[in-house]
């Protein structure tokens, strides 16, 4: 049985109720983001172009984003035509130096990339990246012109042991620099017992971190923390996208497995609830 963090309450926050349930802005667009990790060579490139012809003939009601490996990314933008962004999955915190095998946000752009996924578990995990070390890529993002989704979660030994709502705001603490807009930057909420696992939070649960995190955001950043997308991951697929697209807080889903075959990402972007 999974421990169940307490339930956090609105009321007993600092944060001004106002701001918390103030509608989410018009132009706050769901964003539906794939992480290819480390699949993907040319052959794969018609996954791109279909994904892109299917939002061209349903215009989705959503951002829709694709992060292939570096050495796709002027490719992937073409295959796109200009349909779906493209964006890069990791990015050193320098412009340039000698820090070979590195690439940098400003490489990012140029390729084409109009994102980048900064502090993902995997490069948190086996690359040691830290929270301040996160935060030092968001930034290079920003600098580049790049919008960043920084990727926060806890794993499951610290959400059994009760932890997982203060992991998550440590992790924001650390690895959110100052100066996040809502134009386009989004959180990526990902518990790493979820990512490749099959397993999901129970829906209670996403909401309870999702209106957690935005607590978060907003007693740091005020208007511009209450506007932020804060994506969930791990785990979802055609089947569980539109239970979980509908939870308050909410504003989209970074899909890693479930994004490869364009068959199962249109029918994620399918099942996105009227009202989000
Ligand atoms: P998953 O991966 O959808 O395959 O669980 C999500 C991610 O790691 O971004």
């Amino acid at each position: 049985m999974m421990a169940k963090n307490p339930v956090v309450s609105i009321a007993s926050s600092n944060v001004p109720v106002a701001l918390l349930k103030r509608e989410r802005e018009p132009t706050m667009r769901p964003l539906i983001a794939g992480n290819w990790k480390m699949h993907g060579t040319g052959p794969q490139l018609p996954e791109i172009a279909a994904i892109a012809a299917g939002v061209r003939s349903t215009a989705p009601t959503a951002d829709i984003l694709i992060c292939p490996p570096s050495t796709l990314i002027t490719r992937a933008v073409q295959a796109a035509a200009g349909q779906i962004a493209i964006g890069g999955q990791n990015c050193a915190s320098e412009m340039s130096g000698a820090f070979t095998g590195d690439v940098s946000a400003e490489m990012l752009k140029d390729a084409g990339a109009a994102w980048v996924i900064v502090g993902h578990s995997e490069r948190r995990q086996h690359h040691g990246e830290t929270d301040s070390m996160v935060a030092a890529k968001a930034k290079a993002a920003w600098r580049a012109g790049l919008l960043a989704i920084i990727c926060i979660g806890e794993t499951d030994a610290q959400r059994r042991a009760g932890n997982a709502l203060t992991v998550c705001t440590d992790q924001i603490a650390g690895s959110v620099p100052e100066g996040i807009t809502a134009v386009g930057n989004a959180i990526g909420y990902e518990p790493l017992w979820a990512i490749g696992t099959g397993h999901t939070p129970s829906l209670a649960e996403i909401g309870q971190m999702h209106l957690h995190i935005r607590q978060c955001l907003v007693a740091r950043w005020g208007a511009h923390g209450r506007d932020v997308r804060i994506l969930y991951g791990g785990s979802v697929n055609p089947a569980n996208a539109h239970s979980v697209l509908a939870v308050p807080e909410v504003g989209g889903a970074l899909v890693g497995g479930a994004s490869l075959k364009a068959t199962d990402f249109e029918a994620i972007i399918n099942e996105i609830p009227a009202h989000v």
